[in-house]
């Protein structure tokens, strides 16, 4: 069952009301007092994506191949990074590592959160944070939660759209968006909402693929655009670019083959400054 603390920092993706409570019944839903929205629970994941949100051109292709390939994904996504990407998956780990600790105390969200896959491995007893992560396939988060019931901090998964968080605003300490910006279909939505919720100073990290880092990963990256698997693959130097447009300070990066991780602090200051135009 959903836990209070969790209940406190939702919010309605339809209206943005912020009383959501559970409703009676044997299967009962998630019930926005504002608009009477009813959302789901399936399995203990509420499903909070709007009803009415019209779907961005390709999201129903993105998530019927997150489905497919939830299946295969935690054996897949290695050696992919091992032979294609030149990325070892400890790095991934060493970037979750870091990430979950700067939640201290607070709340550490996952987005996309996908299988779980780097997560699970890093989560200790010594961690005191309370993770939520969000996802738009089920397939994908079931494997999560099968992955995440073997460990001892308590967790949340949400089925969540990242343009349109349920989540209100400040209440995140740490967000994590590994093999994220690189799928986004719309980027400056989903940046927007990630500096939204995160609390002033959050810390944000993440990794994606970037071109020009190695002929194998541009090979396949390039079939990757023209089949739409990802829609916007662009230069280190253009996500850096967006996401300091985005509102995030002290961004630094570092590149291991066609993976780039990156890390900054939220902060209002930069938002919506006129950064000069990113190159491609
Ligand atoms: C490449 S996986 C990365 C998963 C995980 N972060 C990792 O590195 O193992 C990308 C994930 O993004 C999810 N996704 C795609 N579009 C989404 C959206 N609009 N909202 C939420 N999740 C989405 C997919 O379902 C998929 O699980
Ligand atoms: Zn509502």
């Amino acid at each position: 069952m959903i836990q209070p603390e969790v209940l406190d920092i939702l919010k309605c993706p339809s209206c943005g009301g912020l009383e959501l409570t559970i409703g009676s019944g044997r299967r009962p839903d998630l019930i926005c007092s504002d608009c009477d929205s009813h959302y789901p629970i399936v399995r203990g994941i509420p499903d909070l994506v709007a009803p009415e949100s019209p779907p961005l051109p390709g999201s129903y292709r993105t998530e019927t191949l997150s489905n497919v390939i939830a299946g295969i994904y935690n054996f897949v996504a290695p050696v992919m990074s091992l032979a294609i990407w030149r990325c070892s998956p400890l790095r991934y780990v060493d970037h979750e590592n870091r990430a979950l600790g700067r939640a201290r105390g607070g709340i550490y969200l996952e987005a996309p959160i996908g299988t779980g896959l780097a997560l699970a491995p890093v989560v200790a007893d010594h961690h005191d944070a309370l993770i939520l992560g969000v996802d738009k396939s089920w397939k994908m988060l079931f494997k999560a939660q099968k992955r995440l019931s073997k460990v001892s901090l308590p967790f949340q998964l949400v089925r969540a759209d990242y343009s349109n968080l349920p989540f209100r605003d400040g209440v995140v300490r740490s967000l994590q968006s590994l093999n994220g910006l690189h799928g986004f279909t719309d980027r400056v939505s989903a940046l927007a909402e990630f500096h939204r919720c995160l609390e002033d100073q959050g810390f944000f990290s993440g990794s994606a693929l970037v071109r020009a880092q190695t002929d194998v990963a541009d090979v396949v990256l390039e079939r990757y655009e023209r089949y739409g698997i990802y829609p916007m693959l662009r230069s280190t130097e253009f996500l850096l670019q967006e996401v300091r447009a985005a509102g995030f300070d002290d961004v630094s990066f570092s590149t291991h083959g066609a993976v780039m991780f990156f890390s900054g602090e939220r902060s209002d200051a930069t938002l919506n400054q006129d950064f000069s135009r990113p190159a491609v």
